[in-house]
């Protein structure tokens, strides 16, 4: 879809991650830095600056990432001499987020790496929980570290979702940051957009056009988009309470997918046209409204079962807790291509595996011919594996050999690892690159995020003032609540089997 990932380098660059000794530091931040150096695809200079609260040393710092590559770097062992250079690039910078002293010192710091000769480029990564954006945006801003000079001198900000709470605090947010960001200084990260899968759904759609041609309303029954996870909430039980599964994946991730499954092709591949397109397919989904609400949308809450605990028995989890772990939602498209065609979203904590999948269910053929032989007849549907086993597999109807003729459907499956090995590079890596190099068309453009929380705040706002209405559960390892199974059984369809 777009230039290779293996053509061009960065310009010398500073990487300052704040929450440097946080879970995502660890678990895919650095690792990602790491196989970035690993395959010569970091500039030259190039440092990394931790910047958290805790008191510590550069040595413990190294020591802690160290450790952290071997547990999460998808290359292992750690090579010993590459470790050896890229730790000499890592440095820790001890401060709360909101202390002014701690910017003064990290400018005297960024301005001692730096030099007349190599500018570096500074890219502020934040993964710091929300209430942090403002006052380390704030604070960097005062202490001019996000003033641009020239092409040379580039300062960015990558903000981890989410993006605000609701419609209301997106806005704000972004009222407050665009007093001292330009919007091109802002990398709104979804990590989604950043797997190989799924920048391949605008290469499947609009350079194949057998697909191409059938997908619209005319040919297509229904679509559903399933983000499955076997995991619990593990550690983040803060996080979740605050948060809930509609924030932490629908609002963001799912609605990436959708707008990449149902846009109209871009002009070009310029960042700005594809964000245009998928904004157009946002604005034009049907809002929800208070009345009819509960009739498309399921959340549920994962329950105890014989070898997990229930969601209100999690580490630092309300025992009264009304935070969704599980939905199921109908929405449409109200557009020429999407018109009354549902689309299902289904995503859940403790489902029975891990699986991110789009099910194109076409509409069946006519059942003039093969009534007799197969009175069910089923549809033909595509199905776009995300992951894991990342592919794309085609179930057709075929004649069994032999003298009956029973009709079968079986499935014509391209699979990723078969055909090209193992996947190069993980999401992060690709994202934090494109980052370095100026590239924002994997990130959200903000009319991106606002318009999926236009969509999602009625949700949420409607839930808040409803605080005892029923919240379904489902044992956890199951495939959700029953009344998941009756949306859908509403309409005469069925989720499909994973
Ligand atoms: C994160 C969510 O953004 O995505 C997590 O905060 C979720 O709750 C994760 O588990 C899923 O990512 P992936 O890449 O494993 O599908």
């Amino acid at each position: 879809m777009r230039k290779s990932p293996h053509c061009r380098v960065p310009s010398p660059c500073v990487v300052v991650i704040f929450g440097a000794t946080g879970d995502l530091t660890r678990r895919k931040l650095v690792p990602a830095l790491y196989n970035l150096f690993r395959q010569g695809l970091l500039p030259k200079p190039f440092f990394v600056i931790g910047f958290a609260r805790r008191a510590q040393s550069d040595a413990d710092f190294r020591q802690e990432i160290q450790s952290a590559l071997e547990d999460f770097s998808r290359t292992k062992p750690t090579d010993q001499p590459l470790w050896n250079a890229f730790a000499e690039t890592i440095f820790y910078h001890q401060s709360p987020f909101e202390s002014a002293e701690g910017y003064k010192s990290l400018k005297e710091r960024l301005h001692k790496l730096s030099s007349p000769q190599t500018p570096l480029n500074y890219l502020f990564y934040l993964s710091v929980p929300p209430k942090y954006f403002p006052p380390i945006i704030e604070n960097l801003g005062k202490q001019n570290l996000l003033e641009e000079r020239s092409h040379l001198h580039t300062a960015k900000v990558v903000i981890e979702k989410p993006f605000g709470h609701d419609a209301r605090s997106a806005k704000e947010l972004q009222t407050f940051i665009t007093h001292y960001l330009k919007e091109e200084q802002i990398y709104r990260i979804d990590h989604y957009l950043g797997k190989e899968t799924v920048q391949n759904l605008l290469v499947f759609r609009f350079a194949n056009s057998i697909f191409e041609s059938l997908w619209d309303s005319k040919h297509i029954d229904h679509i559903q988009i399933t983000v499955a996870e076997d995991i619990g909430i593990g550690t983040r039980g803060h996080f979740f309470e605050e948060e809930g599964l509609l924030r932490d994946v629908v609002q963001n991730h799912m609605m990436q997918l959708l707008t990449l499954v149902a846009m109209e092709p871009p002009s070009d591949l310029q960042a700005q046209s594809i964000h245009d397109e998928k904004v157009k397919v946002l604005r034009s989904i049907r809002p929800f409204s208070p009345q009819d609400l509960e009739q498309h949308v399921v959340r549920g809450q994962y329950a105890a079962s014989e070898r997990c605990i229930g969601y209100r028995e999690e580490l630092d989890v309300n025992p009264h807790s009304r935070a969704e772990t599980f939905i199921a939602l109908r929405l449409f498209i109200d557009n020429w291509r999407w018109s009354e065609v549902p689309f299902y979203l289904r995503a859940g904590k403790r489902l029975p595996k891990r699986s991110t999948e789009i099910a194109i269910v076409f509409k069946k053929a006519p059942g003039v011919l093969f009534q007799q032989i197969t009175p069910t007849q089923q549809p033909n549907i595509l199905d776009i594996r995300i992951q894991p086993d990342e592919g794309i597999s085609l179930t057709i109807h075929c004649k069994v050999p032999g003298p009956s003729s029973p009709i079968q459907p079986v499935k014509m499956d391209f699979r990723y690892g078969t055909y090209f090995g193992a996947t190069t590079i993980e999401a992060y890596e690709r994202l934090i690159w494109d980052c370095m190099l100026s590239d924002n068309t994997l990130f959200a453009r903000f009319d991106e995020v606002a318009e999926s929380w236009r969509l999602f705040t009625p949700i949420l706002d409607h839930w808040q003032a409803h605080p005892t209405s029923p919240m379904p559960t489902y044992p956890a390892g199951s495939w959700g609540p029953q009344e998941a199974d009756a949306l859908l059984a509403q309409d005469q369809r069925n989720w499909r089997t994973l």
